[in-house]
């Protein structure tokens, strides 16, 4: 018998409401099979600034580097856009990647087939999509010093911000690149603006390096970041992965979710590298849609990124791989008898509420273990 330890951090919006369906899947597991997981709850962003002043305590820190795997809600909301930045909801989950050190994003953007027609997209564009978006997440423009706004003698201020990589920062994420391109279609395509930014140079010329002294085999393209963006949605299906930095990685990840037909749809993965001694490494598992202030509260969120969050938990840090795949296959299952949220709505089908995809979810569970 296997038992892990997960922290469940639930934060704001429909952040709550999208956890509790992932511990009722949780506790099919707990029930149904020889896996146990505990879990342990805190609270983050705006929730946490409410009631103790900061987007996260020290104990919520605490136990994000004991457990085995963090699942996280989302952060944020209207009623925080006047605190201080320091302290904004964001800052919470910021800080959670940056000290567990949670470098590599893994964001994919999976087209499912019965939701074909809700993309934007014309359907033979996106059916069958299947494509990576690989951010850095610790480093770029996000954290890099100075970040400043300062007083200038004329009278006017000048705000700052600072792109920074190192050799190793943009080693580390191609080398997961190249890695998760074998168990793939073995192809990588690297993004920046090397044409504008010296930072881009230094990208491209670092991934090149890491492809030819290390993975030979694979297959490498560059493009620029303006064109990827314009061939996402040109013709999404010449990608298999893409490796970005923080900045364009958030930018791309989210158009990518779009192809998609509902950024509801979509989960990913944060994670830190291998530890050598505990073979253990630092993660967080996360849906990619965020608080949705608008709609919560409601009942109506759409559960499936957060419950596919978890599936990348059990393939990602606990090489689950068939409990992942049973749990990505009800998905698909429950949408095919024709039942959806509001945010994936289609002429013809059936609107349901959180709670009910999740029982969905579930029954196929039961049918196909
Ligand atoms: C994301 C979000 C975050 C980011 C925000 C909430 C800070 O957009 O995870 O993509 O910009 O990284
Ligand atoms: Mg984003």
């Amino acid at each position: 018998m296997s038992s892990y330890n997960l922290l469940m951090l639930p934060g704001d919006g429909i952040g709550p409401e999208v956890i509790k369906e992932v511990e009722r899947v949780i506790a099919w597991f707990n029930k149904n099979t020889q896996i146990k997981f505990e879990t342990e709850s805190e609270l983050v962003g705006g929730a946490a600034f409410d009631s103790h002043g900061a987007a996260i305590s020290e104990n919520a820190m605490d136990l994000a580097h004991k457990c085995d795997a963090i699942i996280f809600g989302a952060v944020g909301g209207p009623q925080w856009d006047n605190v201080p930045f320091e302290v904004r909801p964001e800052a919470g989950l910021l800080r959670l990647r940056k000290d567990l050190d949670l470098f590599a994003n893994l964001r994919p953007a999976i087209c499912y087939k019965a939701l074909a027609d809700a993309s934007s997209l014309k359907r033979n564009l996106v059916e069958g999509l299947d494509i990576l978006i690989l951010r850095e997440l610790t480093g770029g423009v996000y954290f890099g010093e100075p970040k400043e706004i300062i007083d200038l003698p004329d009278g006017q201020k000048k705000a700052i911000d600072t792109q920074v990589y190192t050799t190793s920062e943009i080693e580390r994420i191609a080398r997961v690149a190249f890695e998760l391109a074998k168990t793939r279609k073995g192809k990588v395509t690297s993004t920046e603006k090397k044409n504008v930014m010296i930072s881009g140079v230094f990208w491209n010329n670092v991934v090149t390096e890491v492809h030819k002294n290390e993975y030979p085999d694979m297959e490498l393209e560059h493009i620029l970041a303006d064109a990827c963006a314009m061939q996402l949605v040109r013709n999404p299906k010449q990608f298999d992965l893409i490796v970005a930095d923080n900045l364009f990685g958030d930018i791309l990840s989210d158009e990518a979710a779009m192809l998609t037909g509902s950024m509801g749809m979509l989960p990913s993965a944060s994670l830190g590298a291998v530890n050598e001694e505990t073979k253990k490494r630092n993660a967080m598992y996360e849906p990619v849609h965020g608080s949705a202030p608008d709609i919560s509260g409601q009942g109506i969120a759409n559960p499936i990124a957060e419950i596919a969050s978890f599936a990348m938990a059990l393939r990602y840090s606990f090489n689950l791989t068939e409990e992942a795949q049973l749990i990505e296959d009800s998905i698909s299952s429950a949408l095919d008898t024709g039942i959806r949220t509001p945010d994936i709505m289609q002429e013809g089908m059936q609107k349901v509420g959180t709670h009910q995809m999740t029982d969905a979810i579930l029954s196929q569970m039961n049918l196909k273990s």
